[in-house]
């Protein structure tokens, strides 16, 4: 079985800098890669500000927080994950983009280095034709935001070994998460079930069955969720959203999953959530206002 030590994450935005900082608390050296070092240092730069977040409140030493933070290299290339024995992909939730990160990051891997993706939807088995070996080739599925939550879910493909999914185990299991296992089906458990639920609130707005506020209240309180739909789906990104919905509708054929178009509506505005300012809510002020 592969042993780990060296962790690459490429990608740092929110999901990578949150991978890269869970892995260097649990004491990998990790090398977080982005298009440019400028990115890369940004990604390091909130890290190192909510390790310092953690510290204030008593939750972890001074002394763990700064090694977590020294065991981070930030890079603005491919380059430096050669030394990793797990590489993991958390880019733009887009196909043709992570094919290209795996063409140019295939061919640096160790022979038996782990390549792995953080993708919400698009199929792992179809993905692993662009990586050097598909028996290297894993799902290994983070939620937002990643220093919280408890779960990871381990997505194998068609060619997965069974030594693969050993390794990328025990590497979430030393990040201190729950892992469930789940076989490469469209939106693997988790956004099965959560799209249906986000797509269906957009669909209530559209309708005109109530406003964003009354949605979100009537399902955080009568259902006991920690947020609303509407607020959950601009936490994730509602060009995200889209984007997985748009999977499960074509991988599926099931109409079930057709986008609602109010969600269509707000990502064709630009109106992307939490992430662009605006979504369901308007962020700009101390309180976030519904839109609608
Ligand atoms: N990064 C790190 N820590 C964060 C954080 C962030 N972005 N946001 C909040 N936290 C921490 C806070 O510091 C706080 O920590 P302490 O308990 O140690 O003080 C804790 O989380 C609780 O935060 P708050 O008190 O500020 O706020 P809250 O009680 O409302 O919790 C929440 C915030 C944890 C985000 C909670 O609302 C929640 O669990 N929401 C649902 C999140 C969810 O469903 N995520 C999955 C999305 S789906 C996905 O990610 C997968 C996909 O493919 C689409």
């Amino acid at each position: 079985m592969t042993d780990i030590r060296t962790v690459g994450v490429i990608g740092a935005g929110q999901m990578g800098a949150g991978i890269a900082q869970v892995s260097a608390q649990a004491g990998y050296d990790v090398i977080l890669s982005d298009i440019d070092q400028t990115r890369a240092e940004k990604g390091l730069a909130g890290i190192a500000k909510l390790l310092a977040k953690g510290v204030e409140k008593g939750k972890i030493e001074q002394a763990d927080a700064d090694a977590a933070l020294a065991r981070i290299r930030p890079a603005g290339d491919v380059a430096p994950l050669a030394d990793a024995q797990l590489v993991i992909e958390a880019a733009t939730e887009r196909e043709d983009i992570k094919r290209t990160i795996f063409g140019n990051v295939g061919p640096l891997l160790g022979a038996d280095a782990i390549l792995a993706s953080n993708t919400s939807s698009i199929p792992i088995t179809r993905l692993a034709q662009a990586a050097p070996d598909a028996s290297r080739f894993v799902g290994v599925h983070f939620f937002n935001p990643v220093p919280v939550m408890a779960l990871i879910e381990i997505i194998r493909g068609l060619a997965t070994a069974p030594e693969t999914v050993a390794a990328i185990e025990a590497y979430a299991v030393k990040l201190g998460k729950q892992v469930v296992h789940a076989f490469d089906a469209p939106g693997f458990i988790v956004n099965r079930i959560l799209l249906p639920m986000l797509n269906e609130a957009c669909f209530a707005l559209g309708e005109g069955v109530a406003n964003v506020k009354d949605i979100d209240t009537a399902i955080q309180l009568g259902l006991n969720h920690p947020m609303g739909p509407l607020t959950l789906a601009d936490f994730v990104g509602l060009d995200t959203c889209l984007e997985i919905c748009k999977v499960l509708h074509s991988t599926t054929g099931d109409p079930k999953f057709r986008p609602a178009p109010m969600l269509v509506k707000y990502v064709e505005a630009g109106w992307y959530g939490r992430k662009t300012g605006k979504g369901f809510y308007d962020y700009s002020g101390a309180e976030p206002v519904p839109t609608r």
